[in-house]
């Protein structure tokens, strides 16, 4: 059976005493409850081992936003996935739009940090979804098969079976604007249809898919309801937990 997922993405949000702060009143709120999904917090590198000591992280996974596309070496300013495995977290956000588009993150690069993740023990949490431009001319459902195709179906079954994706549509990104539950239920069904063909029925079926933009108290209550939308990846509202703490209950 696969997991249901909310996943907070703190993004470039939150100084070190502000992110303990948040990461600690979470695991307070959810003292005493049993989410009906896993929930997982993706914060700054700056802050992985200082998050990572001061909470549960059985209780809340942690993750980092990316990790550098080589193993280790003279690459200044990079943050490698062993650094990041070595600080606690367990999972890796990688290939999100804003890192596609604002730092040319190629379908390439993304496969050689997918390998570096799995190959360090992280959960990659692999980030797909068209432009606006590519929904508005229907091409959508090619724009996602390809992303998961060039950087994804080179992995043998079993490293696939490790990952998380997250489908999440640009035009949805902290624009409040977010995919109706039918449309996303629509491309999360064709995203998995399209793994099943490489991977097979099994492997599909098992594979957690997250839907995320703009994702709220709101409306994560019917896209969860969705048979193929599996949990959020959450980026505004999970910098407080008055609003998180909802999406989690909302399963
Ligand atoms: P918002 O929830 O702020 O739209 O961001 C979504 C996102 O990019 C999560 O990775």
């Amino acid at each position: 059976m696969r997991k249901n997922i909310i996943a907070g993405n703190w993004k470039m949000n939150t100084t070190l005493p502000e992110g303990l702060a948040l990461a600690k009143g979470l695991e307070e709120a959810l003292k005493g409850k049993t989410p009906k999904c896993d929930v997982i917090i993706g914060v700054p590198a700056t802050h992985l081992a200082s998050i990572a000591t001061a909470i549960d992280s059985s209780r809340i996974g942690i993750a980092a936003q990316n990790c550098a596309d080589k193993e280790k070496g003279a690459f200044t300013g990079e943050t490698s996935a062993a650094m990041i495995a070595s600080t606690g977290a367990k999972y890796v956000i990688l290939g999100h739009s804003e890192r596609r588009q604002y730092y040319h993150e190629t379908a390439q690069t993304l496969k050689t940090k997918v390998n570096l993740a799995i190959s360090n023990g992280l959960t990659p949490i692999f980030c797909i979804g068209e432009v606006l431009e590519e929904r508005e001319s229907g091409r959508h459902f090619a724009v996602v098969d390809e992303q998961v195709k060039e950087s994804l179906f080179e992995l043998s079954a079993e490293d696939f079976s490790k990952l998380v994706i997250a489908y999440e549509p640009v035009w949805a990104i902290g624009t409040g604007k977010t995919a109706t539950a039918d449309e996303a239920q629509e491309i999360h069904a064709h995203i998995r249809k399209t793994i099943a063909g490489k991977y097979g029925q099994e492997i599909a079926e098992n594979c957690t898919i997250l839907y995320g933009g703009s994702m709220n108290a709101e409306n994560a209550k019917s896209l969860v309801a969705k048979p193929d939308v599996d949990g959020g990846l959450i980026g505004g509202a999970s910098l407080s937990v008055e609003k998180f703490l909802p999406i989690i209950e909302s399963f």
